[in-house]
């Protein structure tokens, strides 16, 4: 199974202090020696954590390929174009979330969507859209042409928290509740059967599917265990762990969790 390392939080400790340091580019050479696979960036529109110009470096200097999340707002698209990085995965932003809180709305942005995917493929980059597991999602994803879709395990990331963690809902729009413990077992069981049948779906699509948010070394065996799946992004987790042990190790804990 890929791993894509998110590296947008080093950028958020640097913006912390508005300085120079750390360096997200420091990362890229790191990266590649724990070997993974990709670096995700997350260029947003209020560029709070990654700038133009890092966006710009790490594109022109990783000999990884580089997965640059962005909106579907026609300037974003534009700089995409321009920064041509291996694939785009287009995702939602809303100003005031503190991050992506779940996947693109495929169907109010339809036509938005369908423009931005077709500028995108045509400067040859690949197009995944971050969705919530849904077979409407799936079968409109593959309607717009895309190659990858990237589901949102949020929710999943959730259910896990509340049931192992007693942690609030910081990673999807499920509020938290008083739960019996059976009933997140429940639920959890739940969203990743949800999670197999529709990767399984889409890859009889022709889809590639990636999954990520959220995701963690306690919670990731059982999407590790879906073999559809092809690729993780994962940022927070790693780049919390790398205060501890350097990134390099972190990088190399969760590599040895997704072997199969
Ligand atoms: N994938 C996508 C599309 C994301 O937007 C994010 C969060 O920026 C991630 C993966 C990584 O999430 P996390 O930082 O929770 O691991």
């Amino acid at each position: 199974m890929k791993l894509g390392v998110n590296i947008d939080h080093i950028a958020v400790l640097r913006e912390a202090r508005q300085i120079n340091d750390p360096n997200p580019l420091d990362a890229l050479g790191i990266v590649k020696r724990a070997g993974a696979d990709q670096i995700t960036i997350h260029l947003r529109e209020d560029r709070r954590h990654i700038q133009d110009t890092d966006a710009y470096s790490i594109i022109y200097l990783s000999t990884l390929p580089v997965n640059l999340e962005c909106s579907i707002d026609s300037e974003m698209i534009r700089i995409a174009c321009e920064l041509r990085p291996h694939r785009v995965t287009l995702v939602p932003e809303k100003r005031e979330e503190i991050t992506t809180e779940g996947g693109l709305d495929l169907v109010s942005n339809n036509i938005r969507l369908k423009r931005a995917i077709e500028t995108l493929q045509r400067f040859e980059i690949e197009v995944s859209l971050f969705i919530d597991p849904t077979s409407e999602n799936i079968e409109t994803s593959k309607d717009l042409g895309v190659e990858w879709i990237e589901f949102h395990t949020g929710k999943y990331a959730n259910i896990y928290a509340m049931m192992y963690a007693n942690l609030s809902n910081t990673h999807h729009h499920i509020k938290r509740l008083e739960l019996p413990r059976k009933e997140l077992t429940r639920m959890l069981e739940e969203e990743i059967t949800n999670l197999r049948l529709l990767s399984s779906d889409a890859v009889k699509m022709d889809l590639k599917v990636a999954a990520g948010h959220g995701l963690n070394y306690e919670n990731v065996k059982a999407i590790v265990d879906i073999e559809n799946i092809e690729e993780l992004n994962i940022g927070q987790s790693i780049i919390a762990r790398s205060i501890f042990t350097g990134l390099e190790q972190a990088i190399l804990d969760l590599k040895s969790l997704l072997i199969r």
